[in-house]
């Protein structure tokens, strides 16, 4: 595996790929690795003769400092799992390289209609630097693939308009959530749990299942399902964050026309912010009465 920090010899190598008629799959990650990502690199293994991925805990993307600082960092690890998976490159740079001009002089992209909603409205900027991270990511490596995780829904959704909107020639690639045995999807933010709190995190999961079976048996009162999913997590001593149920193509309100829904969460534990989410296909059933506004469904 050959590691590098710097654009420039990332590139050379590159080149020399696409050179030979070499198809390339991306990863771009954050690092503190587990099967999650690991997952999305067989994936992307799969599907292209040469894989790279990136380590880059992007400053753009989070909105509090004490939040980037908290996130788990953890690259001599990282690394030796990529090389135990095969992985061809990795690029691992430092903020210098990819923001050499500092975050707030940086050229960005915003993703109208989803940048600022659902997630992005509480968490302003987020999407912003997401999106504006994996564009730069993307002119650097030049994939023909990238692979992302379904747990971030919205952020699949963002990129994906991205690409179509400033017509990327990538394919977008979504790869299923991994969970523990007990249902908690994986993320490196578990890692900030303690053991009484990763004890009690799965209680996401269900909630959300429960929500899932609550619309699938015909409950379309949403207002209150949600209602009864805070005061579920409540009672497990995570305090609910947002809890949306939207259509899965627009993320905008669940109406007569969506076929699929998702109900998108999140929760606070301990010093993590955990999220999940889940798509409802919807029956004819489900839409007998038209489901109302939240107070948690205000946010955009
Ligand atoms: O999902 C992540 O880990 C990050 O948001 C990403 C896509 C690598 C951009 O920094």
């Amino acid at each position: 595996m050959q590691t590098f920090t710097e654009i420039v010899t990332l590139r050379e190598q590159i080149k020399l790929h696409k050179r030979e008629g070499r198809s390339i799959a991306f990863v771009p990650t954050m690092g503190n690795l587990h099967e999650g990502h690991l997952t999305l690199m067989r994936k992307a293994r799969e599907l292209a003769d040469v894989v790279i991925v990136s380590i880059f805990v992007n400053p753009m993307q989070f909105e509090r400092s004490d939040d980037l600082n908290n996130y788990p960092r953890t690259l001599e690890d990282d690394l030796n799992k990529l090389t135990n998976d095969g992985i061809d490159m990795v690029f691992t740079p430092t903020p210098e390289v990819i923001y050499p001009n500092g975050t707030d002089k940086q050229s960005f992209i915003d993703v109208p209609g989803l940048s600022n909603i659902l997630e992005g409205a509480s968490r302003p900027g987020h999407f912003r630097g997401v999106a504006t991270v994996v564009t730069k990511l993307f002119n650097i490596v030049q994939p023909d693939i990238a692979c992302f995780g379904e747990k971030d829904f919205q952020q699949l959704a963002v990129i994906r308009k991205m690409t179509q909107d400033l017509a990327m020639d990538i394919e977008i690639i979504g790869v299923p959530t991994v969970r523990e045995m007990d249902g908690l999807a994986m993320s490196s933010r578990n890692n900030l749990l303690t053991i009484d709190e990763r004890q009690r995190a799965p209680v996401l999961a269900r909630t959300m299942r429960w929500i899932s079976s609550a619309m699938r048996g015909g409950r379309n009162d949403y207002a209150s399902i949600i209602e009864d999913a805070s005061d579920q997590l409540r009672a497990a001593e995570l305090q609910p964050d947002e809890i949306f149920i939207r259509d899965s193509n627009t993320l905008g309100m669940v109406t007569a026309e969506t076929n699929q829904a998702v109900i998108l969460m999140s929760a606070f534990l301990g010093q993590a912010r955990l999220i999940d989410n889940q798509v409802v296909e919807l029956t004819i059933d489900t839409h007998e009465e038209h489901p109302t506004e939240s107070a948690s469904e205000n946010a955009d």
